[in-house]
């Protein structure tokens, strides 16, 4: 099993009470619509998305005039032979136009950042699954090659990087039991983001550190749009069940009363 260094962020939608930060994830909108989707696409999120109120909240004029920045191709044009046209609020973004580079809608609940001990998962029920923390170190995890690599006659391909579990890794880097002496392993996606990459109308922090955490909140939200709901639902039954459970309770005595 490779070594992997995750890196535990408070992220604002943790927790039973957690929710989304809208600035946060229309910082991470931005992020992502002027680095990642170069190569990235996000087939499952619809434009009109962007308006809800539990997400990045677009004002719906926004949200129009951004969708029309992405074309769309549309088979019912040009007499059925199908032509492109600019995005309508109903339309999803386009796929990746990269064609190694995966669909991003849904990798934050598609990856785990915690694991085990042993694959008991006691450390994802204490922590959560750690979705949005391996994409956040995965985008600081970039790192010089270690000599052991370095030194290699035929460079590995790819860049190195130390929250990557799946990628190349030679063997100048493995002892004579085939275990790695070094974290993570070789990725195909050249380091994405710097620091200071995009910057702000409201002159939010723009360091890697922010950026990775803001662009992994907003991939949160696409991957689980519904997290606000969803607590809200169960914090409710579960006030519901505790109100329920006392009357039970009382209801109890009563009928057992004259028994007793
Ligand atoms: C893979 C995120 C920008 C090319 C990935 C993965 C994530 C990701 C989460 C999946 C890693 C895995 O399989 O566990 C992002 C984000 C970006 C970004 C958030 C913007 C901040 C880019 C750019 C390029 C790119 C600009 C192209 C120059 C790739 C490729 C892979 C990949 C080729 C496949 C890597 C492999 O399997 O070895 N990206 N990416 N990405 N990305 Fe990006």
């Amino acid at each position: 099993e490779t070594e992997v260094e995750i890196h535990d962020f408070d992220f604002p939608f943790e927790g039973p009470f957690g929710s989304y930060d809208t600035m946060q994830l229309q910082r991470g909108l931005k992020i992502y619509t002027e680095v990642c989707a170069a190569c990235h696409g996000m087939t499952r999120v619809a434009f009109r998305t962007l308006s809800d109120e539990t997400g990045p909240a677009i004002p719906e004029d926004q949200m129009r005039a951004y969708a029309a920045n992405f074309e769309v191709f549309d088979q019912s044009l040009a007499d059925g032979a199908g032509d492109y046209r600019a995005a309508t609020p109903a339309d999803y973004y386009p796929a990746s136009s990269l064609a190694n580079a995966p669909d991003l809608s849904l990798m934050a609940k598609a990856r785990a950042g915690f694991h085990g001990p042993y694959g008991t998962g006691i450390s994802q029920f204490v922590n959560g699954m750690g979705g949005p923390e391996y994409i956040a170190s995965l985008l600081e995890g970039y790192r010089d090659e270690p000599e052991c690599a370095a030194a290699m006659e035929t460079p590995m391909e790819g860049y190195y990087n130390i929250a990557f579990a799946n990628g190349g890794f030679p063997d100048a880097c493995k002892d004579e039991h085939g275990h790695h002496t070094v974290p993570g392993s070789w990725i195909a996606m050249p380091q994405p983001l710097y620091g200071e990459d995009v910057t702000f109308d409201d002159e939010s922090a723009n360091s890697l550190e922010d950026e990775v955490q803001d662009v992994a909140a907003f991939l949160m939200w696409t991957a689980e749009p519904k997290l606000v709901a969803r607590k809200q639902a169960g914090l409710t039954g579960v006030i519901f069940l505790s109100v329920l459970s006392v009357l039970l309770y009382l209801t109890n005595k009563r009928i057992w009363a004259p028994h007793k």
